[in-house]
């Protein structure tokens, strides 16, 4: 149940100017800089949160909403589903996204902050997040808060779904990987978004981020049950899922 209000965030936004600059042009250069395949593993990640059939499902950050609305898509059935996000400008196109190609779907947009989430504990079945979860622990000071948010709202045996960037396990494929994050990823992302330090910063935490395995360690020490990946385009991504 969403409580009346959601009141302000903890203790201040620290990506929060990057995610409300670019949302014009955010879904074009999301599939330029990962040359086509980020609606796939989109795909992928909102298979994966309907795995059991999930009545209540959680995209956090979802900016302009591609992985809630891939999800009322997909399921044969029709959950209830929550976008999360903190930037306006993002949610306004996610809604109009859904307006269009989710019609007749259980599906709203709201504006909240995965530092305070404003639902009661245990409420989701389900949690979902793509490409965002790097954003919510890379050099983030309010990493504690958030994981405690995350496993607050969810329901014990729910599924937590991540689709993220990490590290190939070839060390050429990985130079390769980072030769593409800094010739391509920032340069194209900059180009097009106008938005240097948002693309700077994307291209030098993808690079640091973790591996799957660190991954699986991250999530297990953040008070998870189980935490497994499946990697993608030889490492480059992965979907973990992780169940509390
Ligand atoms: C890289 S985008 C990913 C958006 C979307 N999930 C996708 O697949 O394209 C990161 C999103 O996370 C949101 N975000 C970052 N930190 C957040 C926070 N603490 N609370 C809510 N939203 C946040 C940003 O506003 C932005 O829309």
């Amino acid at each position: 149940m969403i409580s009346s209000d959601p009141g302000k965030p903890r203790t201040g936004r620290p990506l929060y100017h990057i995610f409300t600059r670019i949302p014009d042009r955010y879904d074009l250069i999301n599939h330029v800089i990962t040359l086509g395949m980020d609606n796939g593993w989109r795909r992928q990640t909102a298979l994966a949160c309907l795995q059991d059939r999930p009545a209540r499902i959680l995209d956090i950050c979802c900016g302009t909403g591609d992985l809630a609305i891939t999800i009322a898509k997909l399921a044969q059935y029709t959950p209830e589903i929550t976008g999360a996000d903190y930037s306006q400008p993002m949610l306004e196109i996610a809604a109009a996204k859904a307006s269009s190609s989710a019609k007749g779907k259980n599906i709203r947009f709201i504006n909240a902050d995965v530092a305070r989430l404003p639902f009661s504990d245990c409420y989701f079945d389900c949690i979902g997040i793509s490409f965002a979860f790097r954003n919510l622990t890379y050099n983030n000071p309010l990493t504690p808060t958030y994981l405690n948010e995350i496993l607050r709202v969810l329901k014990p045996g729910g599924r937590f779904v991540i689709v993220e960037s990490s590290q190939p396990t070839s060390p050429f494929i990985r130079f390769l990987d980072h030769l593409y994050l800094k010739l391509w990823v920032f340069p194209s992302g900059y180009l097009i978004s106008g938005n240097k330090g948002a693309y700077r910063y994307l291209a030098e935490s993808a690079r640091n981020f973790y591996s799957a395995e660190e991954m699986q360690g991250f999530l297990l020490k953040a008070g998870f049950k189980q935490a497994t990946a499946k990697r993608l385009f030889f490492g480059a991504a992965a979907v973990y899922t992780a169940i509390k």
